[in-house]
C-alpha cells in the first residue's frame, strides 16, 4: 500500500506539469469495447484486413473488439482474384469472407477496376495491344459479375471504379481522367460499364467510386464532374469513396468539410474508405513503404493526433451522410507505409496510441459547442502583446508569427491532447484555440515549431519543467483571494546563504508581513517549498503566496508570519551531469520585492515538457538523499533565525510544499521531527498517524496538519487521511480545490486553506 501510494504519487509529482497536457507514449489500458460502439449513432467503423489479421488470434481480437465493417486489402482486387482470363483464385478473398460470415461483420468490396493490381490480360492481347473495347468490356463484366454474385451475401457496398480520376494539375482542356489503359479503349464510358455490371450483378450493393487527394479542392472538384455526369447519365452510383491517406499537415479540416459538402450535393452516401494518417508530408494513394520501426518524436504524434480529433469532428458533424469510417490496415506493423510511417490508432504491437483514446473518447457536447468571443489578453502577457487571449469560459486563444514554420504546437491542451495544434493563415501567423476550457488558474506553456521549443514571445517566462517557459492565467471566479488590493503589503526579499554541504551560496526568497519594518515582534516562520521542476521563484512568482498572505492579514484572518521559499534541490539528477546550482536570475528580474507579473517579469516553471528529463531511478531514493534537509534544516533555518527576527521553536515553525515539495516535507519533518510544529503537503501525499508516531511524536508535539489537493487529483486519499488524523487526535486539515488538477490555483487555495491553522495562539 505504503509504495504505491508513493509511486502514484512519484509520477503525478514528476510529471508536475498541467495534468491537461501530459505527453508522450503513455501505456494505454487494454480497451474493453471499440471504436464501432463509440461511433453506433455516427457511422460504422471499419478496417482494411490481410489474410493474418483473420488469422493470428491476437488480431482478431483487436478486429472483433473494434471494427463493424471489413476491407479485404488485396484479396478482392482483379489481379489476386482472377491472375488470368478465367481463372479464378478465391483462397484468400474467401478466407476474409468466411470470417466475416462467421463473426457477421459486413464487407465494403475493393476493388472490381482499378488501373493497378489487374492483370493485363483484361484490356490487352498476347502481343500488348489494347483490346477493341467490347472484347474489354466482356473480360471486365465477366470478372465484375463473378466477384460480385460470390460475395453478394457479405459485401453490402462496392468500389466499383477506383482512382480514375487524373491527379493534380491538370491544365485546361486536358482531359479530367487518368490516361489508363481502359480510358484509351473507352474513354470514360469504361466507369459507366462497370457500374452498371455490377448493379446487374447486385441490385442491392451500394456502389461507389473510389479515390484519393479526395479533399484536394482541384481533384475533388473533377470527382465530383465525374460522378455528377454518371449521376446525369443515369449511371448505378451511391457513394463517393474518399481514400483519406493524409499526413500530420493536411488537408486542412476545411477542405475535408468543402469536400464532404461538394459530394454530398450528388449522393447520399460517401465513405472514408483508406484512412491513414501518416507523419511526414507524403499524401493520398502514392506508395512510399518504409519498413523501418516508428522513431516519431512526441510533436508529431501530437499534429497526428490532432488531425486524427478534428477530421472525426468533421465526419460526426456530417453524419447524415458519412455512414462508414475505414482505416486502411489495422495496426502500424501491417500498414502498406510501413511502421516508421506510425500512421494509425495502433501501434506496430497492436496496442493503442494516445489518438486512440482521444477519437475514441470525444464529447458529444463539444461538437456544437459554441466559444464565445470575448477574448482579452492573458493578465500575464509582455506590455502591449495582445496574445494569448482568454475567454469568460476559459478557452486560451494563441497567435504566434512564424512565417517559414512547417507545425506550430502549444503545449497547452485538453487532457492527453499533447496541446494545442495551430493553423497557419495568409499573413503567416499561426492561430489557434484551446479545445476546451482551461482549468482556472496559471499555466505554464512553451511552443513546438517543427520540433524546437520556444517560449511565446508574448508572455512573462515563468521557471518550470528545469526551464523559463511561458504561462497564461485563466481567470478564477474565486481569484479576489490572491488579488493585488489596496492594503498594507508585506516585502519579498532575495536573501544569499552560505550552504556548507553544498559548498555555495544558495539564494531564498523571505516574505515579511506588512508590519515587520514597524515593530520589534518576533514571528513565527513557514518554510514553503515549490514542486519539481520549478525553483524559488514559484511560490511568490506563479503562487502569488505575499499576495495571499497581505490579504488574509488585512482580513485578520491569521496572525502573520514569515515564509521562506528556497530552491529545494528537486531537479538534481533529471539532467545528466548537471552540478546542483542556485538557479539563475533571469534578465530584468527583480532583486526581491513583490512577485506580481506585469510588475516585474520573473521566472517561469514549465507547462507540458516535451523533452522530459530521463527520470532518475528510484525517485523516492533520489528524494530521500538529495542533500535537501541538509540545505534546510542545518544551513537556511539557522541563517533565517540569525538574520530575522522569528521564534525560533520548532511549535513556531512550519513545513510545506507542493507536489515534489511535499514528498521533501513529508520526508524531512519525519526525519527531523525536532524541526517543525506544522506540516503541510499540497498535492504531495499525505501523512498516518503510525509514521508520525514511529518518530516519537504525537498529537501533543505536532500542532498541525494540512493535506490538500485538486479535485482532479484523486481527493479521496487526502479526506481519509485528515479523518484518520484526526481521528488520532491530531489538529489536522484536510482540503480539495474544486475544478483544479496537480496545478497553481489548487496550491494557491491550499496556502489560503492552510494559513489560519498555522501558529493560532
Ligand atoms: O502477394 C504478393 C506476394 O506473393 C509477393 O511475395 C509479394 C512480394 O512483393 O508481393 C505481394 O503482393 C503485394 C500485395 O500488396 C500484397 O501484399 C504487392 O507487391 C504490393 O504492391 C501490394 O501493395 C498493395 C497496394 O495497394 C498495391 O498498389 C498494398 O498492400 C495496399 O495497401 C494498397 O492499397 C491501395 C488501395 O488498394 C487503393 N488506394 C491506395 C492504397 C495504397 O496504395
Amino acid at each position: 500500500m505504503k509504495r504505491t501510494l508513493i509511486a502514484g504519487l512519484c509520477a503525478l509529482i514528476l510529471g508536475a506539469v498541467p495534468a491537461g497536457a501530459q505527453w508522450g507514449p503513455r501505456t494505454i489500458p487494454e480497451p474493453t469495447d471499440g471504436l464501432k460502439d463509440a461511433y453506433k449513432d455516427y457511422f460504422k467503423i471499419g478496417v482494411a484486413v490481410n489474410n493474418r489479421n483473420v488469422a493470428e488470434p491476437d488480431q482478431i481480437k483487436v478486429v472483433l473488439r473494434e471494427f463493424n465493417s471489413i476491407t479485404a486489402e488485396n484479396a478482392m482486387k482483379p489481379q489476386p482474384t482472377e491472375p488470368r482470363k478465367g481463372e479464378f483464385n478465391w483462397e484468400d478473398a474467401d478466407k476474409i469472407a468466411n470470417f466475416c460470415r462467421e463473426h457477421g461483420i459486413k464487407m465494403r468490396g475493393h476493388t472490381l477496376m482499378w488501373h493497378s493490381q489487374i492483370g493485363t490480360w483484361m484490356y490487352q492481347d498476347e502481343k500488348g495491344n489494347l483490346l477493341p473495347k467490347e472484347e474489354f468490356y466482356a473480360n471486365m463484366k465477366h470478372h465484375i459479375q463473378a466477384i460480385v454474385n460470390r460475395y453478394k451475401d457479405i459485401v453490402y457496398c462496392w468500389d466499383v471504379v477506383n482512382e480514375a480520376v487524373a491527379d493534380s494539375p491538370v491544365y485546361p482542356g486536358r482531359p479530367e481522367l487518368r490516361n489508363s489503359p481502359m480510358y484509351q479503349i473507352a474513354g470514360e464510358e469504361f466507369i459507366y460499364k462497370a457500374f452498371e455490371y455490377a448493379h446487374e450483378a447486385d441490385p442491392n450493393a451500394l456502389l461507389f467510386y473510389n479515390d484519393y487527394n479526395d479533399a484536394e479542392p482541384a481533384k475533388s472538384q473533377r470527382i465530383f464532374n465525374l460522378v455528377k455526369r454518371m449521376k446525369d447519365a443515369g449511371v448505378p452510383v451511391d457513394g463517393i469513396g474518399m481514400q483519406a491517406h493524409y499526413n500530420v499537415y493536411g488537408p486542412s479540416m476545411e477542405e475535408v468539410d468543402n469536400a464532404i459538402k461538394l459530394y454530398s450535393t450528388i449522393v447520399k452516401h460517401i465513405h472514408l474508405t483508406e484512412l491513414d494518417i501518416r507523419v511526414n508530408e507524403d499524401m493520398g494513394g502514392g506508395l512510399r513503404f518504409n519498413r523501418g520501426g516508428a522513431n516519431v518524436a512526441d510533436w508529431e504524434r501530437t499534429l497526428q493526433q490532432d488531425q486524427y480529433v478534428n477530421l472525426f469532428k468533421v465526419l460526426r458533424k456530417h453524419k447524415d451522410v458519412i455512414d462508414c469510417v475505414t482505416f486502411w490496415n489495422v495496426s502500424d506493423k501491417d500498414s502498406w507505409l510501413g511502421a516508421a510511417n506510425y500512421p494509425l490508432l495502433f501501434d506496430e504491437n497492436y496496442k493503442p496510441k494516445q489518438s486512440y483514446t482521444a477519437v475514441k473518447g470525444f464529447d458529444p457536447k463539444m461538437d456544437n459547442f459554441v466559444i464565445k468571443e470575448d477574448f482579452k489578453p492573458s493578465e500575464l502577457n509582455q506590455p502591449g502583446q495582445e496574445y494569448p487571449m482568454v475567454n469568460s469560459q476559459g478557452f486560451a486563444r494563441f497567435k504566434v508569427n512564424a512565417p517559414k514554420a512547417k507545425s506550430v504546437i502549444v503545449s497547452l491542451g485538453l487532457g492527453g491532447s499533447g496541446g494545442t495544434v495551430l493553423r497557419k493563415a495568409e499573413d503567416g501567423s499561426w492561430m489557434g484555440t484551446t479545445a476546451g476550457p482551461m482549468d482556472e488558474g496559471f499555466h505554464y506553456y512553451h511552443l513546438t515549431i517543427d520540433g524546437g521549443v520556444f517560449n511565446d514571445p508574448g508572455t512573462h517566462n515563468y521557471y518550470g519543467s528545469t526551464r523559463w517557459e511561458s504561462g497564461i492565467e485563466i481567470p478564477a471566479h474565486d481569484a479576489d483571494f490572491y488579488a493585488m488590493k489596496n492594503v498594507p503589503h508585506g516585502k519579498v526579499q532575495q536573501v544569499l546563504f552560505w550552504s556548507k554541504s553544498t559548498n555555495q551560496n544558495r539564494v531564498a526568497w523571505v516574505y515579511t508581513p506588512p508590519q515587520y519594518d514597524q515593530n520589534k515582534k518576533k514571528y513565527p516562520v513557514l518554510y514553503l517549498q515549490h514542486g519539481w521542476g520549478e525553483n524559488e521563484y514559484a511560490w511568490w512568482n506563479q503562487g502569488h503566496a505575499n499576495l495571499i498572505m497581505d490579504n488574509l492579514i488585512a482580513a485578520g484572518k491569521i496572525e502573520p508570519f514569515i515564509i521562506v521559499m528556497t530552491y529545494g534541490m528537486t531537479n538534481e539528477g533529471f539532467r545528466p551531469g548537471q552540478m546542483p546550482r542556485p538557479a539563475a536570475r533571469p534578465e530584468g528580474a527583480p532583486a526581491g520585492g513583490p512577485g506580481r507579473p506585469g510588475g516585474a517579469p520573473a521566472g517561469a516553471p514549465g507547462g507540458a515538457p516535451q523533452a522530459r528529463p530521463a527520470r532518475p531511478a528510484g525517485g523516492m531514493g533520489m528524494m530521500m538523499n538529495n542533500g535537501f534537509e541538509a540545505v534546510l534544516c542545518d544551513e537556511l533555518v539557522p541563517y533565517i533565525d540569525a538574520n530575522f527576527r522569528t521564534i525560533a521553536k520548532k511549535e513556531s515553525r512550519a513545513m510545506a510544499g507542493l507536489s515534489m515539495g511535499g514528498m521533501e516535507t513529508h520526508t524531512i519533518t519525519l526525519a527531523r521531527p525536532e524541526m517543525f510544529g506544522y506540516y503541510g503537503l499540497l498535492s504531495g501525499g499525505t501523512y498516518n498517524p503510525d509514521e508520525i508516531a514511529a518518530v516519537g511524536e504525537s498529537p501533543k508535539t505536532v500542532k498541525g496538519i494540512f493535506v490538500g489537493c485538486g479535485s482532479k487529483e484523486g481527493p479521496d486519499q487526502i479526506r481519509k487521511a485528515a479523518a484518520d488524523l484526526q481521528a488520532a487526535g491530531y489538529n489536522a486539515k484536510g482540503y480539495v480545490s474544486e475544478g483544479t488538477a496537480h496545478e497553481f490555483l489548487t496550491w494557491r487555495r491550499c496556502l489560503y486553506e492552510m494559513a489560519p491553522m498555522l501558529f493560532k495562539k
